[in-house]
């Protein structure tokens, strides 16, 4: 990781204004953690508490993924980055539409080549489709690992599907135990989950 050119790229997102976004957000999320984490966390997009601090995932959905990662034993300081697909928040939390992603996915390509995790956890639907695939299912999908790129690829559900529906958070716990598994695998096989 070159940290001048890592700084540079933060200033460059910071400053954009390439889609619509940009006229009604309060900041751009450009994404928290280690940038030479091995583990790489893909959400939506900014709802309004990231929009205000300028930081992914503080909102309740952010707190219950906390919650997960500590009892995996993981903190966002030493083994994550937390991106979105998009860095500014769509108004009234609605879906990023197409031209959005389309123009923003490219700063998320960049994160990833540059961080270069071997593992991404792509957080529900809009990520798996966004990156992968535009017709998969999260449902589907979710629970088994992806090859792509040369990196291992784990898609689940969004923290905000767990708070809808709490019974997703079984399946949730069964994925994350296979991220840990995968991380002792390739990266730390002294690593000890909390309790998950
Ligand atoms: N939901 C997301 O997808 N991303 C965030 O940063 C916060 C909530
Ligand atoms: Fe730029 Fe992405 Fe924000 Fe659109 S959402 S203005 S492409 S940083």
């Amino acid at each position: 990781m070159d940290a001048l050119k890592w700084a540079d790229f933060i200033i460059e997102v910071q400053e954009c204004t390439k889609c619509k976004l940009s006229e009604t957000r309060k900041n751009v999320v450009f994404g928290m953690g280690n940038p030479n984490a091995s583990i790489m966390l893909i959400g939506e997009g900014p709802g309004q508490r990231e929009d205000e601090l300028g930081i992914p995932f503080v909102g309740k959905s952010g707190q219950l993924l906390d919650n997960i990662l500590a009892a995996c034993g993981f903190s966002r300081e030493e083994h994550i980055f937390i991106g979105n697909i998009v860095k500014c928040r769509p108004p009234n939390n609605r879906d990023p539409l197409p031209e959005e992603k389309d123009q923003c996915i490219e700063y998320l390509h960049r994160q990833i080549e540059m961080i270069n995790p071997q593992i991404l956890v792509l957080l529900g639907r809009v990520a798996l489709q966004s990156l992968i695939d535009p017709k998969a299912s999260i449902t589907k999908c979710r629970g088994n690992w992806i090859e792509w790129q040369d990196r291992w690829v784990m898609p689940t559900y969004h923290p905000s599907a767990l708070l809808r529906n709490p019974k997703l958070k079984y399946d949730t716990r069964d994925d994350f135990r296979k991220i840990v598994e995968k991380y002792k695998e390739l990266v730390d096989p002294e690593h000890e989950a909390v309790n998950i």
